[in-house]
């Protein structure tokens, strides 16, 4: 089974929109793959239409002894692409966390126990705190998605900082590593200068894990959100369908 954390501290730069459109177009190969929605915006069950109100989410799941991850699995309209949803609830429980001993292995405790599935991928907030601390507990890799931005360019070297010290100060007790693996440009526009002279910087420092694919900037992106389908459901012929498909084969190419 493979664990992927998809992480930024930036926040809009395509976190949701990896995670679900990567792990539908697995699903879609006849694998079995889980995202673990970490933000309490809760966007990955707004978009898959995923019941929210009066079932456990990850807020539950945190905080609650008694919860085990298999009560909190719904089943999307994508068959093989199961959500462990999230909601505002989680913004509670992420202080509610600060106060339980373990605080940083609550989730890894609970998703430790799933075995059915090929791929867990978790889709972390905006931030590098205890919630994706909690991610990376659990996860082996982490997926940074990020946009042609100069200000972008150190958020990429904070989060590896971030994840050594974690590494060195967290995880070791319990002798676990994650790593980040992939760094994936997503809204890409061809022929802007900013868009050479950022991509320069990002090769020269992330060569060898920055993935070849580059999703492209698409409307389509943001209007399959609307519908409620993935990008290979509502525009399959478009170029970012035609983009997540090919990062799912350099994905799975670099497999750890
Ligand atoms: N390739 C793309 N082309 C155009 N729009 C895109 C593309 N990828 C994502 N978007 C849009 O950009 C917005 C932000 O994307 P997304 O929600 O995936 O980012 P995020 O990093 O998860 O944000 P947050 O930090 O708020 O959770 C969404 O409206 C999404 O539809
Ligand atoms: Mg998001």
């Amino acid at each position: 089974m493979r664990k992927i954390a998809v992480v930024n501290k930036k926040g809009g730069v395509g976190k949701t929109s990896t995670v679900v459109n990567l792990g539908a177009a697995l699903a879609k190969r006849g694998k079995k793959v889980l995202i673990v929605d970490m933000d309490e915006q809760g966007h990955v069950a707004q978009w898959l239409s995923v019941p929210r109100e009066g079932v456990p989410t990850t807020a539950e799941l945190l905080i609650n002894r008694d919860i085990e991850a298999k009560e909190c699995i719904q089943n999307t309209y994508i068959k093989g692409l199961d959500v462990i949803p999230a909601k505002d609830t989680l913004g509670v429980a992420r202080m509610q966390l600060a106060t339980m001993g373990g605080m940083n292995f609550c989730l890894r405790k609970k998703l430790k126990k799933l075995t059915n599935y090929d791929y867990i991928f978790i889709d972390c907030p905006p931030s590098f705190e205890t919630l994706t601390i909690n991610a990376c507990a659990f996860a082996d890799e982490i997926i940074v998605p990020f946009t042609l931005d100069y200000l972008n360019l150190e958020a990429v070297s904070s989060i590896a900082k971030n994840v050594k010290w974690a590494n060195e100060n967290i995880y070791e007790d319990i002798d676990h590593r994650v790593e980040i693996t992939g760094v994936l440009v997503t809204m890409f526009m061809k022929n802007q200068k900013i868009t050479k002279k950022v991509m320069n910087s990002i090769s020269k420092a992330y060569g060898d894990i920055l993935f070849k694919t580059k999703i492209p900037q698409n409307v389509k992106m943001k209007e399959c959100i609307g519908e409620g389908q993935v990008i290979f459901d509502y525009a399959p012929s478009c170029p970012s369908a035609n983009a997540y498909e090919q990062l799912m084969g350099e994905f799975n190419e670099r497999g750890i």
